[in-house]
């Protein structure tokens, strides 16, 4: 028989790569999402995609309803984990062998002006699912953490012993749950969870069909600069051009989404092989770093446009370089990144030319 693995957050950029692996790999998935950063029309499109096993895909917006609710020509059934009482009746609907938990709310900027939200829906969302998950004997996680808990390293690359130093509520977000999952593992032997920290994850499924698209104004480079090269937006601001990095621009560990979803797969593997897993962590990232131009550069070169550039000064609370030592996910988990960043440029711009307005159509001119 199939696994069954509960997903949450599904619907979103990352998510909607993974289901799709684990659909490939013969999983059986459900989905629980509450669209407030991503579109139904992701789910669809990951069924279509998995072809045969796109039957092995549920997704819970009819059968546990929280509310209903319209935004703009979008309607759906909204699911959100901090319904007990709704996630109680997805777990008391299907035995699941293990959560990948990607529900989460992501923008660093807007977690310091609004952190109460952020430690709402990350930590209540969180500690609401681990309650259900117990009660129902499910004590497999894979957790979406992040390389944001590295803060401005000292030492690169970044290993999974670095100091750990979240400097804004978002990043304090995942350090949290990162403590809540130790102590639940500290004190309950069953619970097996991996702690996967992400570095910068870009790029999209090489069909084009499915990719990022955030609601409202982009928070991380790589949608901006896809918004610029389909016309979307003049410009893109470059902040900070003075660091001490070999052009003086930020240096990040860009990793593609498909590598980032089959490191999951790895994750997931692992669970059902070693029984001697406990609450174990992994960075998943390439290893190198690239600087801002860098990335443009491959991104003009993969999608034959031109990136109009604007020097702005450093953004408040980026680190300077952060790339992630890979070298434990792939002793322990036989999994390492496959591509670089050529790869990730041309399949970001294969989503952007054939989804200009992502899962959207365009708001009509007024
Ligand atoms: P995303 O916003 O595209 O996906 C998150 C999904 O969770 C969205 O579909 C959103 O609608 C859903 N969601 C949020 N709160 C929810 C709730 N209370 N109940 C139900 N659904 C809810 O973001 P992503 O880039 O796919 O990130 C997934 C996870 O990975 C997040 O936890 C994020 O913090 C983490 N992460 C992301 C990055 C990155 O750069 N994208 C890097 C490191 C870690
Ligand atoms: C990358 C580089 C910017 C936008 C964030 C979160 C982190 C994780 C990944 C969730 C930096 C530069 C960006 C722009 C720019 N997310 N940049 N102009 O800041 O490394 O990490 O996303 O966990 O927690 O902090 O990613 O894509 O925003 O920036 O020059 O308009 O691009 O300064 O050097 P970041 P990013």
């Amino acid at each position: 028989m199939a696994r069954r693995v509960l997903v949450t957050g599904g619907a979103g950029y990352i998510g909607s790569h993974t289901v799709l692996q684990l659909l490939l790999e013969g999983f059986s998935v459900v989905v629980v999402d509450n669209l407030d950063n991503s579109s139904v029309v992701a789910v669809q499109r990951v069924a279509q995609l998995a072809g045969e096993f796109g039957k092995n895909l549920a997704f819970h917006r009819v059968i546990v309803v929280s509310c209903f609710v319209t935004r703009g020509a979008e309607t759906g059934f909204w699911f959100d984990i901090r319904d007990k009482e709704a996630l109680e009746k997805v777990f008391a609907t299907s035995k699941f062998d293990a959560v990948i938990h990607f529900a989460g709310l992501k923008a660093v900027g807007e977690s310091v002006q609004k952190p109460l939200i952020y430690y709402k829906n990350n930590i209540i969302g969180t500690i609401t699912l681990l309650e259900v998950m117990a009660a129902h004997g499910c004590k497999k996680l894979v957790f979406s953490s992040s390389a944001t808990v590295y803060g401005w390293p000292k030492d690169l690359p970044c290993t999974e012993e670095s100091p750990l130093c979240a400097m804004n509520p978002y990043g304090r977000t995942k350090l949290m749950i990162e403590e809540i999952c130790r102590d639940i593992h500290h004190a309950d032997g069953d619970w097996k969870i991996m702690l996967l920290r992400y570095f910068n994850p870009v790029g999209a499924h090489p069909s084009g069909q499915i990719g990022e698209d955030p609601c409202g104004i982009p928070n991380n480079l790589m949608p901006l600069v896809q918004q610029v090269a389909v016309g979307r937006r003049p410009t893109l601001a470059v902040f900070g051009n003075d660091y001490s990095t070999k052009d003086g621009t930020g240096v990040r560990d860009y990793i593609h989404v498909v590598d980032l979803a089959d490191g999951h797969i790895a994750a997931l593997q692992k669970f059902f092989e070693d029984p001697n897993i406990g609450c174990e962590v992994y960075n998943l990232g390439t290893g190198k770093g690239t600087s801002v131009l860098e990335m443009m550069a491959a991104f003009e070169k993969a999608s034959g446009k031109k990136i109009p550039l604007v020097m702005a000064g450093r953004r408040p609370g980026d680190a300077e370089i952060l790339y992630a030592c890979t070298v434990k996910a792939e002793k322990e988990l036989s999994w390492k990144a496959k591509y670089g960043i050529e790869e990730m440029c041309r399949d970001q711009w294969n989503w952007a030319a054939k989804n200009p307005w992502g899962y959207r159509s365009p708001d009509p001119p007024n």
